[in-house]
């Protein structure tokens, strides 16, 4: 008989944390500073093992088709999971998919296998697509803004129930499946996690249907409360639980002018013209969802300069002042912290070591006072 692992999903609330793995060259930020992040493949397991070593429980891989605004070599997110998940014993491993390149037929299929193959560590970032001229540069159509949403959710339907159910049956608009069974299943019950990227309302209320995680970009603790109180007041009304992660680039350093310093010198050697370029890219992207909010509607210039709106998150400071920030997120519905880095290795070493104790000792202190 096939062991059978539940999915995180049935464990504690403590708060997880992630990582973004540099599997895309220049990093998380579109600026010229030096880093000692590297995309390789050696890099990055020497990186998931450190990660692992000090307490993360994800690592978030990212996927990119093409270069665009700093990122000139990109290695494939699912055979780059799969080794990470070989060099570690613990870490789970997100595979990022973008519907339309892939189908919920192959990716089914891989990811069943890979969760055999890992023991049930491997998960899911079904992203939706900003960048057009990706899509242009591989022969994929372009769908409008909600329509890709209507497309991922008809794919993560599709996926729930070729992996848990016999004789699947799906006659949706993109996808169709005729009395399908898959076998293997998975290992992990009811099926690996499944993560999806996001702000816009499209964004939303396919979290609030069908994802079981809600990654959303940088954002304040106040800011991040609205959409988690729309999503979830969503969710409850279709009997669906969602949990929610938060896209942060840290800087912890021993003082905070050190910190700050090191996030000016990061603006100060932006990329300006990268920037800019990437910046129209995204906003034209978000502005397309039919009420203006999508994932970039608001950032400014010094905003983009980090992919995801992380300095936004202000997880920038001492150890103490990291935590403190985290653990207010907890408190407005912030179940996982995804992590951006400058130097990978040493900052994941450094955040273990430095700011995961206190925010557990804080964690526990809060729960002590609600007892
Ligand atoms: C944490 C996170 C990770 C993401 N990873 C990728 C990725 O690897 N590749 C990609 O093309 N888009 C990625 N995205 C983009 C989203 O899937 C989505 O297309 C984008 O956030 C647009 O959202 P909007 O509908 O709010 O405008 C990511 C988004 C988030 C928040």
């Amino acid at each position: 008989m096939t062991q059978v692992i539940p999915t995180s999903s049935t464990r504690d609330d403590s708060l997880k944390f992630a990582y973004w793995v540099p599997n895309v060259s220049g990093g998380l930020v579109v600026s010229k500073i030096e880093q000692r992040t590297h995309w390789s493949l050696d890099y990055n397991v020497r990186l998931a093992q450190v990660a692992e070593a000090s307490g993360f429980d994800y690592a978030l891989s990212q996927i990119r088709f093409t270069a665009g605004y700093g990122a000139e070599y990109q290695h494939e997110s699912v055979s780059f999971s799969q080794a990470l998940l070989q060099a570690t014993t613990r870490l789970k491993v997100l595979a990022a998919i973008l519907p339309g390149p892939w189908n919920p037929a192959v990716v089914a299929k891989q990811l069943a296998t890979i969760d055999h193959i890992s023991n049930g560590r491997v998960a899911i970032n079904v992203v939706s697509g900003w960048f057009k001229g990706e899509f242009t540069a591989i022969g994929e159509p372009w769908l409008e803004h909600d329509e890709r949403y209507r497309r991922s959710e008809e794919f993560i339907r599709a996926l729930k129930g070729i992996w848990t159910e016999d004789k699947f049956t799906f006659l949706g608009d993109f996808y169709r499946f005729h009395d399908y069974t898959l076998q293997p299943k998975p290992i992990q019950q009811p099926h690996p996690e499944i993560f999806q990227g996001g702000s816009s309302r499209a964004a939303r209320d396919m979290a609030s249907r069908v994802s079981d995680w809600y990654f959303t970009n940088g954002n304040t603790p106040e800011g991040v409360k609205l959409q988690i109180d729309d999503i979830r007041a969503k969710a409850a009304a279709n009997n669906h639980r969602v949990k929610i992660g938060i896209n942060a680039f840290i800087i912890a350093r021993d003082t905070e002018e050190e910190a700050q310093q090191v996030l000016a010198d990061i603006i100060r050697n932006a990329d300006v013209e990268a920037v800019h370029a990437f910046g129209d890219a995204v906003k034209q992207a978000g502005k397309a969802s039919p009420e203006g909010q999508g994932n970039w509607a608001k950032s400014t210039f010094e905003d983009l300069v980090q992919y995801n709106d992380g300095f936004r998150t202000n997880l920038i400071g001492t150890p103490q002042q990291i935590a403190e920030r985290i653990v207010a997120l907890k408190s407005v519905g912030v179940d996982l912290i995804l992590g951006g880095f400058l130097h990978f290795i040493e900052e994941v070493e450094y955040f273990g070591q430095r700011v995961l104790p206190l925010v557990r000792e804080l964690e526990a202190r809060a729960e002590r006072k609600v007892a």
